[in-house]
């Protein structure tokens, strides 16, 4: 079994239906801070099985391990529960220390309690900053964090690479994402922000849905060729496909070190206008959108060199950005029908 922890948000709900598809059963153990409980649901109407739930606050140590001591063939983890806005880890920096690095080590030490030795870490390319050569590889060096939110997936790196230093028995993979975006093909599941999106791609749905009235683009004044900021842009099944890779590579003892870390992105950069431009294309609408200011903390430009994923993980990106999009589309308009139904 397979503890996901954060499984019914959008990257966990994702992989736990990959996971479920590859043939392992899986525990969700979600606070339902940031997701719905209905997703266990999605997923079983997706994937034909039903995944185990729990609702727990992993910031609570003894509910931690209660967890584990309930379900006691937990074979591995992959841990995604964490606070992840990055506008509002500047205004609450103590609730996203407390949440983000108290409960992965709450779950670490339960791991520890309860001899699970393997976990997939959902980290992010957030900890490259504005890198000064790319495509960003796994050697690129990692910078001070332009944010709160980014310093927690700085920290908790160092803290599963301290772990696995000090426990042999650890194996560990950190999964650094590039930018998820899209949603599963059945619409089913997708991402759901809570309030106003902060990521591009689900404000874009809302603006061509009628939710929004205009997709502010922030800034066409970086030194990019259309003057928006470039990103990878990595579909949120392929991404869910490289935890399925990650966990069977740590179970079956693939790891070369038991402290292991892939960039996981397409290898491709796109520009905010070029994601504008092609949502246009795929879904045949027209979007409402003005030019503003930059936004505090973006960086201008990263897009990851995906080699060593390519051959040591032996995971590839396959999905392109138009169906990607189109994804996004799909589930944006089947989920807001769905609330009228
Ligand atoms: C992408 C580009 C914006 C919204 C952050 C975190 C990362 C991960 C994903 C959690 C930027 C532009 C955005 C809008 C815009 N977080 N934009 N108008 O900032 O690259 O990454 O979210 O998992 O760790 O750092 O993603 O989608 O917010 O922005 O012009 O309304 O779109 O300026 O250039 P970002 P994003």
């Amino acid at each position: 079994m397979i503890l996901t922890t954060g499984g019914t948000g959008y990257i966990g709900s994702h992989t736990v239906v990959e996971l479920q598809n590859a043939g392992f059963d899986v525990l969700i153990a979600d606070d339902l801070s940031n997701s719905k409980q209905e997703v266990v649901d999605r997923i079983e109407q997706i994937s034909g099985k039903r995944p185990f739930f729990e609702k727990v606050d992993l910031k609570n140590k003894e509910k931690t391990f209660e967890l584990f001591q309930k379900y006691p063939n937990i074979e591995a983890v992959i841990h995604f529960a964490a606070s992840k806005a990055v506008g509002e880890s500047v205004e609450n920096p103590l609730k996203y220390y407390e949440n983000n690095i108290g409960s992965l080590v709450n779950v670490l030490q339960a791991m520890q309690e309860y001899d699970v030795a393997s976990i997939v870490f959902s980290s992010s390319c957030t900890v490259y900053g504005q890198p000064e050569i790319l495509p960003v590889t796994e050697q690129t060096k990692r910078k001070a964090a332009e944010s709160p939110y980014g310093n927690t997936k700085m920290i908790s790196e160092d803290i599963l690479k301290d772990h696995s230093v000090s426990d042999k028995s650890f194996k560990i993979i950190a999964l650094r994402y590039f930018n998820p975006i899209g949603a599963h093909p059945s619409g089913l599941i997708g991402e759901l922000p809570n309030g106003i999106p902060n990521n591009l791609v689900p404000f874009v749905t809302q603006t061509a849905y009628g939710l929004r009235t205009t997709l502010s683009v922030f800034g066409n004044d970086y030194d990019t060729p259309d003057g928006s900021c470039i990103r990878d842009y990595i579909n949120v099944v392929d991404l869910a496909e490289a935890h399925v890779v990650a966990i069977k590579r740590l179970l079956e003892n693939k790891n070369k070190s038991n402290f292991e870390y892939f960039n996981i992105g397409t290898g491709q950069g796109v520009s905010v206008l070029e994601i504008v431009r092609t949502f246009e294309k795929v879904s045949n609408t027209k979007l409402n959108y003005q030019i503003v200011g930059r936004r505090a903390g973006d960086i201008e430009k990263i897009w990851a060199e995906t080699s060593f994923a390519n051959t040591e993980l032996g995971w590839k990106a396959k999905k392109t950005l138009n169906e990607t999009l189109l994804s996004a589309w799909n589930w944006e308009q089947k989920y807001r029908a769905s609330l009228t139904e």
